[in-house]
C-alpha cells in the first residue's frame, strides 16, 4: 500500500507573488485545471482578501475544478475567512488555510502581539473557519525561526479547534535539511494521527527541496511547492523536483508516493512559463531546458549506448516529448483543435477560430510551429485588457550608424494614426512615438527579452513594466512577435492598454496581441 504525501500546490499564491507574475483570473483558471490533470491534490487558488481580482479568480476555480481540492489562504481574521468561505463555496473539496506569525521577531515586530494573544487570534480563526469548511488548515508562519515549545502549544490549540493539517512554513528559507527533519521528527511525534504535518520551504537558501524531502522523511505527509519554484523572493520548493526525486529514489522513499502523473509535468511547467512569462533558468533540474541535454561527445555517446550511462530519469517520464511532430502552414484547423487540446487548453470555438488565425499567420513566418510556439499564441490570448490602442505598422531604421527612428501606425477608436520619432535607440524611438500618438508619457522601468522557443525564427517575448502616472502602481506589458522590435511596441501599448484598463484589471498585466 502507498504511502501518499499529499501535494498542495501555491503556483497561483505564492507562486504569484514572484515579482512580475500576475496572472489574470483567464490564465489563472488554466493553469487551474491544467493542476487538476496533473493530479495535484490541493490548490491554493490565491489569497481571496487580497483583492476582488483574487476572490473572482478563486471563486471561478471553485466552479470549474472538481478533483482537487481548492483552497484560499486567509490571514486569521474575520474578514479574511469570511471571503475565502465564500469563495471556496462552490468547490466540490474546499479548504481554508488560515496563518499568523509564531516566531519571537514576527510576534514583537510585525504582529505586536503577545505569545498568549496569538495563540487566541490562531483558535478563534480556526473556529471561524470550521464554520465556513470542514477542512481547515493552520499554518505557524516563519515556523523556522519559532521556538518547539510555542509551536507545539499553539498546534495543540488550533487541533482541538479543529484544524486538520498543521503546516509548518520555512517562510525564510532559513533551516538546514537536517534541521528541519529533526523539526518535523519532534512535531509529528506530538502531534500524532490527530492532524497531517505539512512543510512549506522556501529557497533562499536554495534548500528548499532539500528541505520538503527531509521533512518527507521525518513524517510530513503533505508538502507545499509550486511549479518551476515560482514564488516570494527565491521562490518555494519545485513540485517537479520533489515528485521525481521521491520517484526516483524508491530506495530511500519506499512506499512513499504521490498522486501526480509525471507524464503532465513538463506540459505544466511549459504553460505556467508561457503565462507568467518566467522562463525556468536553462540548468533547472527536471524542466530546464537542459534538463535532458547531453552536450559532451563521451556523455552522448553513453547515453546512445545505454541511456541509463547517464540519465537518471526518462524525459517520457515527465512528458517530454522529443519526437512531437510539429505543426506548419499546411497543418488544417483539426490538427491544430488536436493539439491545442492535448496541450490542455479548453477553448470555447470563438477563442479556438481566433487562435488558429493567429497560429497561421505565424506558419506563414515560420516553417515550423512548436507547441511552445501554440502555448504561446494561446496564453497571449488570454489576456483581459482590452485593446484600446493597437499596432498596425510599425517602420524602424538607423541602427549603429544612423539616428534611430521609428514610424508607428496605431488604431484607436477604429481610426488609425501614424507618427514617426527619433530616440537613444530603436526601442526608445517606438516607444517616445507611441506616447506622442496615445498621448500618455509612459516612465520605463524594466525591459526583459526572451526567446521562447527554438531556431533562428524563434517567438521573442518581451516583457515591460511601466509607470505611466505617478502614484499609480506600475502595469507590465508582454508582446510577442518573431520580431523583436515589434514584440518591444507591442508590449508597450499591452502596457498601456493594462494602465487604461485599471479600473478593472489593476495589477493585472496587459498583453501585445498577434504575432
Ligand atoms: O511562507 C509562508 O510562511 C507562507 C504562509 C502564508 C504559509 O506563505
Ligand atoms: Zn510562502
Amino acid at each position: 500500500m502507498a504511502d501518499i504525501v499529499k501535494i498542495f500546490d501555491t503556483t497561483l499564491r505564492d507562486g504569484e507573488q514572484s515579482p512580475g507574475a500576475s496572472m489574470n483570473t483567464e490564465e489563472k483558471i488554466q493553469i487551474a485545471k491544467q493542476l487538476e490533470k496533473l493530479g495535484v491534490d490541493i490548490i491554493e487558488a490565491g489569497f481571496a482578501a487580497a483583492s476582488p481580482g483574487d476572490f473572482e479568480a478563486i471563486k471561478k476555480i471553485s466552479e470549474v475544478v472538481t478533483k482537487s481540492t481548492v483552497c484560499s489562504l486567509a490571514r486569521a481574521l474575520e474578514k479574511d475567512i469570511e471571503a475565502a468561505g465564500k469563495a471556496v463555496a462552490p468547490a466540490r473539496f474546499k479548504r481554508i488555510h488560515t496563518f499568523i506569525a509564531t516566531s519571537p521577531i514576527h510576534m514583537e515586530y510585525k504582529l505586536r502581539m503577545s505569545p498568549e494573544e496569538v495563540v487566541r487570534r490562531a483558535v478563534e480563526a480556526v473556529r471561524y473557519a470550521r464554520e465556513f469548511v470542514e477542512d481547515v488548515e493552520f499554518s505557524c508562519e516563519d515556523a523556522g525561526r519559532s521556538e518547539m515549545s510555542f509551536l507545539k502549544e499553539i498546534i495543540d490549540e488550533v487541533i482541538k479547534a479543529g484544524a486538520s493539517t498543521i503546516n509548518i512554513p520555512d517562510t525564510v528559507g532559513y533551516r538546514f535539511p537536517h534541521e528541519m527533519g529533526e523539526m518535523i521528527k519532534e512535531l509529528k511525534e506530538f502531534v500524532g494521527e490527530r492532524a497531517i504535518i505539512s512543510v512549506h520551504c522556501h529557497n533562499d537558501l536554495g534548500l528548499a527541496v532539500a528541505n520538503s524531502l527531509y521533512s518527507i522523511l521525518n513524517g510530513a505527509r503533505q508538502v507545499e511547492c509550486t511549479i518551476n519554484g515560482l514564488g516570494e523572493r527565491a521562490g518555494n520548493a519545485a513540485m517537479e523536483e520533489i515528485v521525481m526525486a521521491i520517484k526516483t529514489r524508491k530506495d530511500i522513499f519506499g512506499q512513499i508516493d504521490t498522486n501526480i502523473n509525471t507524464k503532465e509535468i513538463y506540459p505544466t511547467s511549459r504553460l505556467v512559463a508561457a503565462i507568467t512569462g518566467i522562463e525556468p533558468q536553462p540548468n533547472k533540474a527536471i524542466v530546464g531546458k537542459n534538463a535532458f541535454a547531453h552536450e559532451s561527445g563521451i556523455h552522448q555517446d553513453g547515453v546512445l549506448k545505454h541511456k541509463l550511462t547517464y540519465e537518471i530519469m526518462r524525459a517520457e517520464d515527465i512528458g517530454l516529448d522529443r519526437n512531437a511532430i510539429v505543426l506548419g502552414k499546411h497543418s488544417g484547423r483539426h490538427a491544430f483543435k488536436e493539439r491545442v487540446r492535448e496541450l490542455g487548453f479548453d477553448l470555447s470555438d470563438e477563442e479556438l477560430n481566433r487562435a488558429f488565425q493567429r497560429f497561421k499567420v505565424l506558419a506563414d513566418k515560420k516553417k515550423e510551429v512548436s507547441d511552445d510556439d501554440i502555448r504561446m499564441l494561446i496564453t497571449n490570448e488570454l489576456s483581459s485588457a482590452p485593446e484600446i490602442f493597437k499596432l498596425k505598422k510599425l517602420q524602424i531604421s538607423g541602427c549603429s550608424a544612423g539616428v534611430p527612428s521609428a514610424a508607428v501606425t496605431i488604431e484607436h477608436n477604429g481610426i488609425e494614426m501614424t507618427d514617426a520619432g527619433i530616440g537613444d535607440g530603436t526601442i526608445d524611438a517606438i516607444f517616445k512615438t507611441i506616447d506622442r500618438i496615445s498621448g500618455h508619457r509612459g516612465r520605463l522601468m524594466d525591459y526583459q527579452v526572451s526567446a521562447v522557443t527554438q531556431g533562428k525564427d524563434a517567438l521573442a517575448k518581451v516583457v515591460v513594466k511601466v509607470v505611466f502616472e505617478d502614484g499609480k502602481p506600475a502595469v507590465v506589458g508582454h508582446g510577442l512577435s518573431i520580431d523583436t522590435m515589434v514584440a518591444s511596441a507591442k508590449a508597450y501599448l499591452g502596457a498601456l492598454n493594462a494602465y487604461l484598463s485599471m479600473g478593472e484589471i489593476l495589477e493585472r498585466r496587459g498583453k501585445g496581441n498577434g504575432v
